[in-house]
């Protein structure tokens, strides 16, 4: 991963600009760095707010071998990766908020969006791109308003910032290993996942489609998806794409 690596000053979306450069024969681990994006993109629709020079946004293009049912256990798998990297790089681990937003402090430090691109006419696995971006040196005014009592920076959390190039670096180097287990190494990052993970044991609130419903996060299953006890009774697994879930 990395190997191939661009690096743009500026850029709508480093996600976008992964897709824009895979034409024909794409190359496996191609990876994109900016300094800012001008329209980072979160989950679920939400924008990923990235001022110039203060957060790390990187995309890789992955071409995993392994069946498609597979393939979403690598956002979490890119979780665990990015804990690895900032307990590597700045002696602190992070935790998970499931599914896959990495946490200091209560507070969210890095946030993944992967996106899948299939073939149209099989639709079979093109390639994923999975979209990184962490906060390093942002102060409450760069987050702004709405953003800054949920987000936090390497710099507010420790004091001091790394530099941008040493994040990425470490990044890549755990993205890396990740990718050369992947996916036969899964019981492994499972049980790291679980490690890491904060929701687990906590009260959480679900919204969907059907409303909001509280209840209590019961623990992770194979596939990464959360098991919850429901407060008015009943349990039920919940897979990241149809959720949102609130508290910690
Ligand atoms: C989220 O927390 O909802 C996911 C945020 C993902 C942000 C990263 S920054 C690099 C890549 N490019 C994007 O437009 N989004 C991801």
């Amino acid at each position: 991963v990395g190997r191939e690596l661009v690096c743009l000053d500026q850029v709508d979306s480093t996600n976008n600009e992964i897709k824009r450069r895979a034409v024909g024969e794409v190359p496996d681990g191609l990876t994109v760095v900016a300094g800012e994006q001008t329209g980072g993109r979160g989950r679920r629709g939400r924008s990923f707010v990235s001022p110039p020079g203060k957060g790390l946004y990187l995309s890789a293009l992955l071409k995993p071998d392994c069946p498609l049912g597979e393939v979403p256990a690598l956002t979490a798998w890119s979780a665990v990766a990015v804990c690895d990297a900032i307990e590597a790089l700045c002696g602190v681990r992070p935790g998970i908020k499931w599914p896959n937003d990495v946490i200091l402090e209560g507070r969210k430090l890095c946030g993944i969006l992967t996106e899948l691109e299939l073939e149209a006419e099989t639709a079979a696995l093109r390639y994923v791109v999975v979209g990184i971006g962490v906060n390093i040196s942002q102060t409450e005014a760069d987050f702004g308003p709405e953003v800054a009592p949920v987000a936090i920076s390497l710099a507010q959390a420790l004091g001091r910032a790394p530099r941008r190039a040493e994040v990425a670096r470490a990044l890549l180097d755990s993205l890396d290993r990740l990718y050369a287990g992947f996916p036969q190494q899964r019981e492994g990052w499972l049980a790291r996942y679980r490690a890491d993970c904060l929701t687990v044991g906590k009260p959480v609130r679900v919204l969907s489609g059907a409303g909001e419903r509280e209840g209590t996060a019961l623990g992770v299953e194979e596939d990464f998806s959360l098991r919850v006890a429901w407060k008015d009774g009943g349990e039920e697994v919940l897979s990241s794409g149809e959720v949102s879930v609130r508290g910690l």
